[in-house]
C-alpha cells in the first residue's frame, strides 16, 4: 500500500521532532512494511488514511505506536565482539584501578532496545567473580521506547534471538529455557536495572563511569547529535569510558570526547568538558 509524499514528511518531521532521529532517504519501503500491521489492526483504507488518524490526535498512543514501529531495534549479544573484549581488558580495567579504594562501578546502557547490549555486560562482569569481589556495581540500560524496554526487563528471548551472537556456554549457564523461549537468569537479571528514557532528554541522576551508546546516534542530525554528546558527556566523570558502535566515531561531532588511542574504539572526555557537577555548580 502506497504512501505519499506529504504523509512521509509528517511521519518524518513527528519522527525527528520526538526522538532524533531523521528517516533514511530511499526508505520509504521501510515505512510502509513498519506500519502494515498498525494500519491492518486499526483498518485504515490506506496509509495515508492511517498517517491522518495519527496526527489527528484522535487516540495520543497512536503516534507513540507509530514512532516505536518506526525505529529501528537491532541488536544481539555480544554485537562486535571485539570491542566488548576492548572494553572489559582495557576500559573495565582502567576503571578498575582507578576506584579501587570505593569499589563502585556505574554503567549506562543509552539505547539498549531489548537489552541484550545490557546482560551482555553483565555476563562479562558475572563472569569473573574474583576480579568483582566486593564491588558495588550498577547497570542500567535505557531506551525511549517503552515496549524495548518492557522486553528487556522480562528478559525472554525467541530461539532467534539467543543464537545470534551468544556463545553455547553462555546460553546454557545463563538461560532457562521455557518452551520454544529462553529466560535470563534470576542472577543475571539482579544485576541490572531498565528505565524509559529520551537522549533529547537530560540524562538520568548520578554519574556513570562507562557509557555505551551503540548504534542510535547514527540517523541524528549533526546538532542534535553535538547536544545529545554534550549531555552524555555531563553525566561522565572526567575519566570515564564511552562506548560507541563500530562504525561510529565522534570525530566531527562533538569536543567533548576524543578517541582513547590507548584503546581504540573507546573514548574519553576532553580534558575539561563539563560533567553534571561542574556544570550544576555553574548554574548556582
Ligand atoms: C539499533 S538499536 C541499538 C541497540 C544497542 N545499543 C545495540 O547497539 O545493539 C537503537 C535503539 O535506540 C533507541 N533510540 C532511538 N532514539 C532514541 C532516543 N532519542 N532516546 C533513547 N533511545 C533511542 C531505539 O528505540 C532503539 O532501541
Amino acid at each position: 500500500m502506497e504512501i505519499s509524499d506529504g504523509s512521509v514528511r509528517i511521519l518524518a518531521a513527528l519522527l525527528e521532532a520526538r526522538t532524533g532521529q531523521q528517516l533514511a532517504h530511499g526508505r520509504r519501503w521501510r515505512i510502509e512494511a513498519a506500519l502494515h500491521p498498525l494500519m491492518g489492526e486499526l483498518q485504515a483504507a490506506s496509509m495515508d488514511a492511517l498517517v491522518s488518524r495519527i496526527v489527528s490526535g484522535e487516540d495520543p498512543r497512536l503516534s507513540d505506536r507509530a514512532i516505536d514501529a518506526l525505529l529501528n531495534h537491532e541488536t544481539f549479544f555480544f554485537r562486535d565482539i571485539a570491542s566488548f573484549r576492548l572494553l572489559d581488558e582495557q576500559g573495565l580495567e582502567r576503571i578498575r584501578a582507578a576506584r579501587a579504594a570505593t569499589r563502585r562501578l556505574r554503567i549506562w546502557s543509552a539505547g539498549c532496545s531489548t537489552g541484550q547490549e545490557v546482560y551482555t555486560i553483565a555476563m562479562l562482569i558475572a563472569d569473573q567473580p574474583e576480579r568483582w569481589q566486593g564491588w558495588s556495581i550498577d547497570i542500567v540500560g535505557t531506551d525511549l521506547s517503552a515496549k524495548a524496554i518492557a522486553r528487556a526487563r522480562q528478559g525472554r528471548y525467541s530461539q532467534f534471538e539467543i543464537q545470534r551472537g551468544l556463545p553455547v556456554v553462555q546460553m546454557l549457564r545463563r538461560f532457562d529455557q521455557i518452551e520454544r523461549e529462553w529466560q535470563v537468569s534470576d542472577a543475571l537479571r539482579g544485576m541490572v536495572c531498565f528505565r524509559n528514557h529520551n537522549l533529547l532528554a537530560p540524562p538520568p541522576p548520578g554519574l556513570f563511569d562507562v557509557v555505551l551508546c551503540r548504534n542510535v546516534l547514527l540517523y541524528f542530525s549533526s546538532d542534535v547529535r553535538g547536544l545529545v554528546f554534550g549531555r552524555i558527556a555531563s553525566a561522565m566523570p572526567e575519566d570515564g569510558v564511552l562506548m560507541l558502535g563500530a562504525g561510529e566515531t565522534v570525530m566531527g561531532h562533538t569536543d567533548h570526547f576524543v578517541s582513547d588511542y590507548e584503546c581504540r574504539g573507546l573514548y574519553r572526555k576532553r580534558i575539561h568538558a563539563p560533567s553534571r557537577t561542574s556544570m550544576e555548580c555553574a548554574a548556582r
